[in-house]
């Protein structure tokens, strides 16, 4: 049942010849998932070596947990923020680590369970909520915020060009009803829009949706955290991934790991981050915007 959803995992290939995971080491995937990429790093460091793998979502760490129970207690489940680095490295007595994921956004195991909010094409909650037992969801953004807060969010964290003239519709339709829907929403977001943007290539909801994502899980902040606390724990030779989806994450990898480098503790192994191979967009069209930067501990 749940296997049709698993995601597939972006730029694998490229991940695994950077990260190089070797026997004994100690590796990071801070953001599990159903733990595509994970699988592939546990089967090289076993027997010895060690996963933390974290992810704020209860569900997805199941599957992770499920698909990754052969190697036992050499892999270590955390459902927390990747932005409590330091805490969970030191709960779990590790000093230092050989080497760090982090494969941002959601998973299409997320996005493809219309319960979660995620999607603007499955009828669903407007939830969006990567950690089910924060309190805060789409649904409260959207019908509490002020036009204005809405129009700025919008504008923001998902560089909407017509920002105020969906924040007018949605207040608009909030006076008549709650707006408790993901399609309820998406209908809203492409009236707003003039003609030829509802004709675009991708869909006009998209922008909106992201926004809001971004917004519930403060998914900019958790990053800018993590990438001001991961460089103490990193090992001589370790390797830090980031793969990213939108320009707003890109640039915060960009502009930390080049202060990084700066100090000379760390080198940029890319100056222009690397993209997937045209085959990989064909096969899992998905991983059209991604972005890889990595960044080495000298
Ligand atoms: C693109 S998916 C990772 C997929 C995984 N690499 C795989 O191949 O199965 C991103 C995952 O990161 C998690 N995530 C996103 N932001 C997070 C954060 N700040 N802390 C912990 N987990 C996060 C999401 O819940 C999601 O499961």
């Amino acid at each position: 049942m749940v296997d049709k959803f698993i995601h597939k995992p972006v730029m694998l290939e490229e991940i695994l010849s950077f990260l190089e995971p070797k026997k004994g080491t100690t590796i990071v995937d801070a953001t599990i998932g159903t733990a595509g990429h994970a699988i592939e790093i546990v089967k090289r460091i076993a027997p010895a070596g060690k996963l933390v793998g974290i992810d704020r979502d209860q569900e997805s760490l199941e599957i992770a947990k499920e698909r990754l129970k052969e190697y036992g207690s050499r892999c270590i489940f955390i459902h927390d923020n990747f932005c409590n680095i330091d805490k969970i490295l030191t709960s779990l007595d590790i000093k230092r680590v050989d080497g760090v994921i982090l494969d941002l956004g959601i998973s299409s195991f997320q996005l493809s369970n219309a319960t979660r909010g995620f999607s603007f094409v499955n009828e669903g909650p407007l939830d969006m909520r990567m950690d089910r037992t924060n309190s805060i969801s789409a649904f409260d953004l959207v019908n509490n915020l002020t036009q204005e807060e809405i129009a700025s969010l919008l504008w923001q964290f998902g560089q909407e060009r017509f920002s105020r003239r969906i924040a007018r519709m949605i207040i608009n339709k909030r006076n008549e009803s709650v707006i408790d829907t993901t399609t309820g929403l998406a209908s809203i977001v492409l009236k707003a829009l003039p003609h030829q943007r509802q004709y675009q290539r991708i869909h006009p909801a998209t922008r909106t949706f992201q926004a809001l994502r971004i917004a519930v899980n403060q998914e900019l902040e958790s990053l800018e955290i993590f990438l001001q606390k991961i460089d103490k724990f990193m090992s001589k030779g370790g390797k830090i991934c980031i793969l990213t989806f939108h320009s707003l994450e890109d640039r915060i990898a960009k502009i930390n790991f080049r202060n990084l480098a700066k100090t000379k503790e760390f080198k940029l192994i890319v100056k222009k981050p690397i993209t997937p191979t045209i085959e990989e967009v064909k096969d899992n069209p998905r991983s059209r915007s991604a972005k890889l930067r990595i960044l080495e501990k000298v």
